[in-house]
């Protein structure tokens, strides 16, 4: 059954941002974004990625992003940290949370971090075991986990596979990166089946973009099964450099709709989120792609 709350893991200052084309946004717009999402009630917001700026030259601030939030009592601001020197950059920023990315494709783990699955995996127990010193947690993503651009079809057991690797090696938390957006409710279904006989369905969370507009149709058939917690972008921010098309996360205001109407408790504020929406689009002069925040207006 449906859980009775939900914690939303707020993607838009990383990877909502991460891809923007044109120069690189200003550091003062990415922590007036992140002030604002959590005055919004979001109580755990990726903040930025310690990776390689020469990659993702979006993120290339993000010791300066960390140093220039006001940090809320109670919210978690994670980062992505590829390897043990974005960890220690991480660490030395004084982020409460990192997460490494690992993905079901070989194509697209070469793609997005130069190296094979397992180099990945190899290279993660490094900062498992700095994070572990330093009491940091450590979230772990599986991307391509419904289709990769480059191979297709995605086999659930080598999705549940490389999660479970993840968990072992002790990431309290995996979340399932449907990147491109391809999936489908039932296939959801079966990919998160597949997944949750090896990784307790309370240590899952659903990250869905959403290219083909499947999005809330996936969540809505993942929450039936019990996840109960959601990864999206306020106004829809986001695509993917690797993954022609691509779009978004699903919009953080659609799926708060959705969970408001459903009874599910985030402890978010619809209308603030709405109108922070609005307000990073009109910094990024980019179309807002969240379908509530439309029909809710400006303002
Ligand atoms: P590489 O070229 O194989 O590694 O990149 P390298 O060790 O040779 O490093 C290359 C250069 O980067 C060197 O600099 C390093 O010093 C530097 P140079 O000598 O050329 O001047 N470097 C770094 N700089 C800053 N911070 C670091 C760091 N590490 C190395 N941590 C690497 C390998 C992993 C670094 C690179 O491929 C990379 O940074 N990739 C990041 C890709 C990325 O951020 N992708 C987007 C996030 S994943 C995603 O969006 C999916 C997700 O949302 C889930 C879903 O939707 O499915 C999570
Ligand atoms: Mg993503």
């Amino acid at each position: 059954g449906f859980p009775r709350q939900v914690r939303l893991v707020e993607m838009s200052p990383r990877d909502g941002l991460q891809n923007e084309p044109g120069p690189v946004i200003a550091t003062a717009i990415k922590t007036g974004l992140i002030d604002r999402l959590a005055d919004c009630g979001l109580r755990h917001i990726e903040s930025a990625s310690f990776v390689s700026p020469k990659w993702v030259p979006q993120m290339g601030d993000a010791a300066e992003v960390m140093a220039g939030i006001n940090r809320q009592a109670g919210v978690r601001y994670s980062v992505l940290t590829p390897n043990l020197r974005g960890f220690e950059g991480a660490q030395a920023a004084g982020v409460d949370e990192v997460a490494v990315f690992a993905a079901a494709s070989e194509s697209f783990s070469q793609k997005n971090i130069n190296c094979s699955i397992a180099e990945s995996l190899e290279r993660f127990l490094p900062v498992m075991e700095a994070a572990g010193k330093h009491r940091i947690p450590v979230r772990g993503y599986v991307s391509t986990v419904m289709g990769c651009p480059y191979e297709g079809d995605i086999d659930p057991q080598q999705v549940a596979t490389v999660a479970k690797a993840l968990y072992d090696m002790g990431c309290h938390e995996i979340s399932l990166g449907d990147t491109i957006g391809v999936g489908t409710p039932l296939k959801a279904k079966r990919m998160l089946e597949a997944v949750a006989a090896h990784v307790p369905m309370a240590n899952l969370a659903a990250h869905f973009h959403d290219t083909y507009g499947q999005a809330l149709a996936n969540l809505y058939a993942v929450l039936e099964e019990g996840v109960a917690v959601i990864d999206a972008s306020v106004a829809g921010l986001g695509g993917c450099p690797y993954a022609k098309g691509a779009s978004g996360n699903v919009a953080t205001e659609d799926v708060l709709y959705l969970l408001n109407g459903l009874g599910i408790e985030t402890g978010v504020d619809l209308d603030q989120l709405v109108a922070t929406g609005h307000w990073i689009c009109g910094q990024l002069n980019r179309h807002n792609g969240s379908k509530v925040g439309q029909a809710l207006g400006g303002n």
